[in-house]
């Protein structure tokens, strides 16, 4: 599919892998939809980018409502037209050891990476139905092929990513949409910051901060986090291929070899 002047929606776009993602499919010649929870925030993005030449719109959204995920699509469609993409990239974590996982952020990690995705292609696919075309991205992760421990809530739903992507894949081919994945590996976000450096940093015995850039060095041939644009770049090849549908491409440095 020829990028330019086509319509993408990415959701989560103003985390630290959305933005990647909106920049690279916006120097493409994209219109971009930026869906996100904060309405300033998607707005700011939007005028950013908006002021490189490129052409956005800001579309405060949560992923977990089926309202808000349906005025989502009929605001990029009253927009733009038309919607030819869907990045499902909203996402959270929560760890814990398996006896202590609170059911509240086992629930609210099934609500944003599941459901939200399932929620965001029920309100695009008609559309895309309609036209014929369409490409669906989800954003699953190396936590889809070879979790970590104290990831139950994270791993379960980014396998079950993938699981949507195989079984979407089949549906939806008669309506020439092709659905696909993308498994990143580590990239610097409050997800890190937040959740990840502080679990597992004593056990590398170094500070949460420096948690990233460490297991980087250890565990991947290519010795450093990957970069937001690295993922866009990923995600703008899906876009683009006709012909691939049904895939998880891990984004990883060499992390696993599958
Ligand atoms: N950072 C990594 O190392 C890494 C690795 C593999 C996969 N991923 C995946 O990449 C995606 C993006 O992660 P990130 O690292 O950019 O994290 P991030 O925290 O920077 O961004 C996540 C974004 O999702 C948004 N969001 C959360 N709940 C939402 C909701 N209900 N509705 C709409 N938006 C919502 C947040 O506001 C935030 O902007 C996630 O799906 C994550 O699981 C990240």
């Amino acid at each position: 599919m020829e990028l330019k002047g086509k319509v993408a929606i990415v959701t989560g776009a103003v985390g630290a892998i959305g933005r990647g993602i909106c920049k690279v499919l916006a120097a493409a010649g994209m219109h971009v939809a930026i869906a996100d929870l904060l309405p300033e925030q998607c707005d700011r993005f939007a005028d950013e980018l908006n002021a490189s030449g490129a052409s956005a719109l800001g579309v405060a959204t949560d992923v977990t409502s089926r309202e808000s995920t349906g005025q989502m699509a009929r605001r990029v469609l009253e927009a733009f037209g038309r919607i030819d993409v869907l990045v499902n990239n909203a996402g959270i974590i929560r760890v814990a050891p398996l006896v202590d996982f609170k059911e509240e952020d086992f629930d609210k990690v099934i609500d944003v990476n599941l459901k939200g995705a399932l929620f965001c292609a029920q309100a695009v696919v008609p559309d895309m139905m309609k036209n014929m075309n369409g490409r669906i991205i989800n954003m699953s992760s190396v936590a889809g092929k070879r979790p970590g421990p104290l990831q139950s809530a994270y791993a379960a739903t980014k396998h079950g990513l993938i699981g949507f992507t195989q079984v979407w894949c089949q549906e939806l081919a008669p309506y020439h949409i092709t659905v696909n994945a993308v498994c990143p590996g580590f990239i610097d976000s409050p997800m890190w910051s937040e959740h990840l450096g502080p679990a597992y940093a004593p056990a590398f015995g170094v500070e949460p901060e420096k948690l990233i850039e460490t297991v980087a060095k250890i565990h991947m041939p290519l010795g450093r986090p990957q970069t937001p644009e690295e993922i866009g770049e990923a995600v703008a090849y899906f876009c683009m291929a006709d012909s691939t549908s049904g895939q998880a491409l891990v984004i990883d440095g060499g992390h696993a070899m599958w």
